[in-house]
């Protein structure tokens, strides 16, 4: 078993210093954020991720895990460094990677001999190689091992991936930490560092595209007839096409899809590479929102000044509290533009979202309101009882961004129901 400090305790590292911990290693976790630090300690995990909270309280009953402020006890007597701080949009949409470098500066003089500087961070690629240099110690090797876990099955999917890539100029420091995943049954890619930098950005972006074009189709469904649905249904049955990430919605959020799609159309367009699909991927996201506050507009009767309207859903996707780059708080600002009066509920947000007043049930966001607009697909807002949701609203109109309501008892509720792609 090895020695293993995780720098960061986001969503990536303290699922990542968790897991390993469950996997017997033996690991120190690192963060600037003191609270956040103290916090952990207590096993208080402020994320929303299943399994997460247990892992870390199990880990730190073990004494396999710990965690400190600042980095220098999670940089010196470890055998592996994993990177997992931040990479967000930075100037013309490249990856900002001054995180990434603050954490590099410090290990270059802090490690120990033999160390391995592992990069979990999302960089574009070339960054491994060009930051090896930068570190400027031969007894250290620097390696990429992207990850590739979702909010909300964090845990699930770091101990049972469904691939481990690591990408490093010598192979046997890649090698080195493949074997720490030994355990998750995972298998294995080994390349060199570039290629497992663009392994993620390749995945990201090809889950948008997939994406934008789902929505561009449900789009089409409504002019001529089809429903998205069985469209979706007919092209799942396509091995090659695949069944999952064929969902329409309001546009795909959250922490990285955006970031990364701008961050690979960058490295694109500095290496003079011509990147259509992926400028097609981005503006089509752009134009839904857009294109569902002129849905919710026409529902309302064709205007929105002044209109109530309660919003079923506020995170970026249903199973997770983040509200980064969530479309549903694009959507509520573009309502709150045009004059609408905004209430809200989502089982995992509590405080007021810019224009929105959060309330804290679905049946209080009814209360009085013009229309309600379904914009996260958390399970619940299925089954609510829907002819006292219409009994409590001023007009009986639903705007269903997620096709998560069944139809036929909304519509006998006696509600308008409009969906995507619905022809
Ligand atoms: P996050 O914002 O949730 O957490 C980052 C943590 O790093 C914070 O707690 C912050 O305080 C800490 N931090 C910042 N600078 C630091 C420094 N210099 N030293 C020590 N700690 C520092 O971020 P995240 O969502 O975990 O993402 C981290 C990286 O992983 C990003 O590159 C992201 O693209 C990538 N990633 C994220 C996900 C995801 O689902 N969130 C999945 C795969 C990859
Ligand atoms: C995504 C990837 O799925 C992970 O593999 C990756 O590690 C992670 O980004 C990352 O790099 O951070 P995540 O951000 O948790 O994970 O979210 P997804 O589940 O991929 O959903 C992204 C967006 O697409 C959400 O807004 C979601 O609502 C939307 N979506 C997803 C749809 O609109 N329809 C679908 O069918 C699926």
């Amino acid at each position: 078993m090895s020695r293993i400090g995780v720098i960061g305790a986001g969503y990536v590292g303290l699922t990542t210093a968790a897991c390993f911990a469950r996997l017997g290693h033996t690991v120190v976790c690192a963060d600037v954020d003191e609270a956040k630090v103290e916090a952990l300690g207590r096993a208080e995990v402020g994320a929303h991720e299943p399994g997460l909270a247990e892992l870390v309280a199990e880990g730190l009953r073990a004494r396999r895990l710990r965690f400190v402020p600042g980095n220098a006890e999670a940089l010196s007597e470890v055998d592996f460094v994993f990177l997992c701080v931040p990479t967000p949009t930075g100037a013309d949409g490249a990856a900002d990677l001054t995180a990434v470098h603050a954490v590099l500066r410090e290990a270059r003089d802090a490690v120990a001999p033999g160390c391995v500087l592992v990069i979990k961070s999302t960089v574009p690629a070339g960054t491994t190689e060009r930051v090896a240099a930068l570190v400027g110690r031969p007894d250290v090797q620097v390696v990429s091992n992207p990850e590739f876990l979702r909010e909300g099955h964090a845990v699930e999917d770091f101990l049972r991936p469904q691939r481990v890539v690591v990408g490093a100029e010598v192979e046997e420091a890649a090698r080195r930490v493949v074997a720490l995943y030994e355990g998750t049954g995972a298998p294995t890619l080994v390349t060199g560092s570039a290629s497992a930098e663009l392994v993620k950005y390749a995945s990201n972006c090809f889950l948008a595209m997939k994406l934008s074009y789902v929505n561009s189709l449900a789009e089409l469904c409504e002019h001529v007839g089809a429903d998205i649905a069985d469209v979706t249904e007919g092209m799942r049955l396509d091995d090659r096409i695949g069944a999952s990430f064929l969902e329409p919605g309001p546009g795909w959020g959250g922490s990285c899809f955006p970031k990364d799609t701008r961050a690979l159309l960058s490295t694109a367009e500095k290496a003079d590479v011509d990147f259509p699909l992926l400028r097609a991927t981005i503006g089509t996201n752009g134009h839904q929102a857009h294109r569902v506050v002129a849905m919710v507009r026409e529902a309302v009767g064709g205007s929105l000044d002044g209109v109530r309207l309660g919003l079923l859903g506020l995170t970026f996707k249903a199973g997770t509290d983040d509200l980064r780059d969530s479309p549903a708080l694009a959507v509520a600002a573009l309502l709150a533009e045009e004059g609408a009066r905004l209430t809200g509920y989502d089982p995992c947000v509590e405080a007021d979202c810019g224009p929105v007043t959060v309330l804290d049930s679905p049946e209080a966001v009814a209360e009085g309101v013009d229309g309600l607009v379904v914009l996260t697909e958390w399970p619940e807002f299925a089954e609510l009882d829907w002819p006292n949701v219409a009994a409590a609203m001023s007009h009986q109109v639903i705007v269903d961004t997620r096709n998560l309501l069944p139809g036929d008892k909304v519509t006998e509720a006696g509600f308008r129901l409009v969906s995507l792609g619905r022809g």
